[in-house]
């Protein structure tokens, strides 16, 4: 029975919608375990610049940093799209990531039982199942690079995104990466285009170094074209990668639309030190916002990330995985969920949830 302090950043968009259904979740845990979430609810994107003017606000940052973990919906919109840079929700997102040195992050895609006959892949391929931990680069690369934007006098406006890597920042990803091959299947692929960029030539070499420190895991390199291309062709044949921050964005959305809809994936994003962020993958779908259509399952697993990696709370952290599993076994799906017998809302999917744990 423990207490844990919980910072809960709704966002915008469907976020605050899936953050609650994700704090009832929770809450039917400490309640069936004997545990207390105590939780602060701070601003962050969007919805921090309406209301102080910036997407990442003092108060946001130190109030993070004495929780034991961090809850987040989505962050963005139109409403803010054409604001300047720095006022831009996702510059809070960012922000946020760097100041609070969440390099890591573990996105893992599989392929739920119930959800065979949603993975738009062939059939044969779906029969197979896919369970993959895709371990992306969060605070580096050309997210984190120097911009610059400038006029010249024969080539008109010239914009520029630099993608720089240290040997350091590679190794602590990799060795991450590692680290969990040896507690999953053993089998890590690094994702690099070597073939054309000095960064990745840099980022392989580390890669290699590392894969020596680890006989046991079987490593190996794939460009990020080819990885694309694999994704979908054969998704069994990925346990972990490893990859750069962008690709790492983009693959990861490739890897949550095979698992039958970007709403079921959840995140976790980790330093050195606590406190890690936990947050599903999709992003805050503002043309559904508000309407009880957002599929909350996203946000409920990354509870479940948050009682494992940070609480230490691994039966806690399988019971709601169990809970989901056995929801969608039942035929009850969100709308942007194929197949089922039973469309139902954000909220009575978060019910059916909690339910199912008690
Ligand atoms: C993600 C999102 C963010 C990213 C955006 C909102 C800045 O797409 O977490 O994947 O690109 O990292
Ligand atoms: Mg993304």
């Amino acid at each position: 029975m423990g207490e844990y302090q919980i910072a809960l950043l709704p966002g915008d968009g469907i976020g605050p919608e899936v953050i609650r259904e994700a704090v009832r979740v929770l809450e039917a845990v400490g309640s069936r375990c004997g545990h207390t979430f105590t939780q602060g609810t701070y601003l962050v994107g969007g919805a921090a610049t309406d209301a102080c003017g910036v997407p990442y606000p003092p108060e946001t940052a130190s109030g993070l940093k004495s929780a034991d973990a961090i809850l987040l919906g989505a962050v963005g919109g139109p409403k803010w799209d054409d604001f300047p840079v720095h006022l831009r929700p996702e510059k809070g997102l960012l922000q946020m990531r760097q100041d609070l040195g969440l390099y890591a992050n573990l996105r893992p895609a599989a392929l739920r039982p119930a959800l065979q006959s949603a993975c738009p892949l062939r059939a044969e391929t779906a029969a197979r199942g896919f369970d993959i931990m895709l371990v992306r680069e969060l605070t580096g690369g050309i997210y984190f690079g120097k911009r610059d934007r400038f006029q010249t006098p024969d080539r008109g406006e010239v914009a520029s995104d630099l993608l720089e890597y240290s040997e350091l920042e590679i190794e602590r990803i990799g060795r991450r990466a590692f680290e969990l091959a040896m507690l999953r299947r053993k089998n890590l692929i690094s994702v690099d285009k070597a073939n054309v960029l000095e960064s990745s030539r840099l980022w392989r070499s580390v890669m290699h170094r590392l894969s020596r420190a680890y006989p046991e895991v079987q490593y190996s390199d794939m460009y990020v074209d080819n990885a694309a291309m694999q994704l979908i062709r054969d998704p069994a044949a990925f346990d972990v990668i490893v990859t750069e921050n962008m690709f790492g964005d983009i693959l990861s959305d490739e890897a949550s639309m095979i698992t039958g809809s970007i709403g079921l994936l959840p995140s976790a994003s980790m330093g050195e030190t606590a406190p890690a962020l936990y947050e599903p993958i999709h992003g805050s779908a503002p043309d559904i916002a508000g309407q009880d259509k957002a599929n909350p399952v996203a946000a409920i697993l990354s509870v479940a990330m948050m009682l494992q990696y940070s609480l230490g709370l691994p039966n806690e952290a399988q019971a709601i995985e169990r809970a989901v599993d056995r929801v969608l076994e039942a035929g009850y799906r969100t709308a942007d969920m194929a197949g089922g017998s039973e469309i139902v809302g954000t909220a009575k999917m978060g019910d059916m949830v909690a339910a199912y744990l008690a």
